[in-house]
């Protein structure tokens, strides 16, 4: 299994063959999605036991079998959820860092690649205006990203609050008990929901006039609310994942500075905005943030599963997700050397902002913005086209790539109908979404080159 044997030759040949294949893909397909499990338990049965099989029987099980029960994220046609779109040197370059093993842990091990990534998120905390005391690392995704950045919000209001009591208060000690809550607005990303059940912390509901979070909003959730004090922190959205909406950033932070109150940003689909001209003033305020996520894996091109998280202060981070052990004190014997396993919860980690950099250094960053751009101004040429048809209905104008819309008279039913029959004909991917209640039509546009005949097709369907 570990020595360059015949068959090792073998799969060198076969298993890369079929890589090269996928990668010359262009347009890639969008594959067929959902199968029965029953079918697919029976065409994959039998491999799994004490005996070998040949390589190339095992890859044919895959391509037959595997592959095409799929729905491919990073195909064009793909425009529900959030599609991905990673370059060719990213995935490229994911093949290799597979095959180099790097254990991302700790400079001690990995200073390479390590500075590479660093120089990564040192460009995206350019972009968002942190300071150059910012950092971080990258996770495996903004579910992850969101985790990592609110637990350490939450400590910090606990020493906050440590802080500010007088010594030898009782035994249980600062802010024993108490629950600590996150603001947050009803638009904010699930993962916000599941990390506030995870560290135990309630959300302080924002209501919101246009689904979009302002300071103004904030404030008066807080002062209806009573309790600032259990206030550790604020989750803004740049970028909510139904809609593409912005929330009012410097708003946000303003109100968040006069409370104490630790100002997150996530901006896992839409951060990768800051990129693109056209829209970047859109994110004013985003300097202010004291943690800020964005997912390669979506709109920076980069291939599953890579997601950077950045604090305004790393040392407060690694205060928090710092393990130790006596097998690990090696690694945090120098105090300048750079742990990315001290920023998340995480402990073994692969190298994935590598696959970003290179793609990055290779192609250039202005290739970046044009890439995004090209999804922000398909967005609006598809809203456009909405407006000129009268049996649709542009539901608000799109800000980042997401579009929604209704096709009048329609039932659940009937958007089910249509997403499906675009999927069987390998049209697109476009499940329905729902907005206020109402089942309506989304595309949530990020591949470059998804076209404007592709959008005018798909409405054509609703007729
Ligand atoms: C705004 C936002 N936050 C967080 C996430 C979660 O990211 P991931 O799926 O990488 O865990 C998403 C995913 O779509 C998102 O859109």
């Amino acid at each position: 299994m570990h020595s360059v044997d015949a068959t090792t030759e073998q799969m060198i040949r076969s298993v890369l063959a079929y890589a090269e294949n996928r990668l010359r893909l262009d347009p890639v397909p969008l594959d067929e999605g959902a199968r029965d499990p029953a079918a697919l338990d029976a065409a994959l049965r039998g491999l799994l036991g004490d005996l070998p099989h040949n390589p190339d029987q095992v890859l044919g099980v895959y391509t037959s079998c595997v592959a095409p029960a799929v729905i491919s994220a990073d195909s064009p046609r793909f425009l529900g959820f959030i599609p991905a779109a990673p370059t060719k040197a990213a995935l490229l370059f994911d093949m290799l860092i597979s095959c180099a093993s790097i254990q991302g842990i700790s400079w001690l091990e990995a200073a390479g690649a390590i500075q590479a990534e660093n120089q990564v998120l040192r460009l995206i905390a350019d972009r968002a205006g942190l300071p150059e005391s910012a950092g971080g690392c990258f996770v495996s995704g903004g579910s992850a990203a969101n985790l990592s950045a609110l637990l350490v919000a939450r400590e910090a209001a606990k020493r906050r609050a440590a802080g500010a009591e007088p010594a030898a208060t009782g035994a249980a000690g600062p802010g024993a008990g108490r629950r600590w809550r996150v603001a947050v607005s009803s638009d904010a990303h699930s993962s916000i929901t599941a990390t506030l059940r995870i560290l135990e912390m309630d959300g302080l509901a924002v209501p919101t006039d246009d689904h979009r979070m302002t300071g103004a909003a904030l404030r008066a959730a807080i002062e209806a609310d009573g309790d600032p004090s259990s206030l550790a922190a604020v989750v803004a959205t740049s970028g909510t994942t139904n809609a593409g909406i912005i929330d009012d950033l410097a708003g946000t932070a303003a109100v968040c500075r006069e409370l104490g109150a630790w100002f997150h940003v996530d901006g896992a689909y839409g951060g990768a905005g800051l990129f693109a001209p056209s829209i970047r003033r859109a994110y004013d305020g985003i300097e202010q943030a004291d943690s800020f996520i964005v997912d390669p894996h979506k709109w920076l091109f980069a291939p599953f599963d890579c997601a950077a998280l950045i604090y305004r202060d790393p040392s407060l981070a690694r205060s928090v997700h710092r393990q130790d052990a006596s097998y690990l004190d090696v690694i945090h014997a120098d105090p300048a050397e750079w742990n990315p396993t001290d920023y998340a919860y995480h402990l073994t980690r692969r190298a994935r902002g590598l696959p970003l950099w290179f793609s990055l250094a290779v192609y250039g960053v202005r290739a970046y913005s044009e890439a995004i751009e090209a999804a922000i101004s398909l967005a609006r040429q598809a809203a456009a086209e909405i407006g000129t048809r009268s049996d649709l209905e542009l539901i608000r104008e799109p800000q980042l790539g997401v579009v929604l819309f209704r096709r009048l008279g329609w039932t659940p039913a009937q958007y089910t109908g249509w997403a499906d029959q675009l999927l069987h004909d390998q049209v697109a991917f476009i499940p329905p979404t729902a907005w206020e209640g109402e089942t309506v039509a989304r595309f949530a546009f990020l591949h470059p080159h998804t076209s404007m005949d592709l959008v005018r097709e798909i409405l054509d369907r609703m007729r």
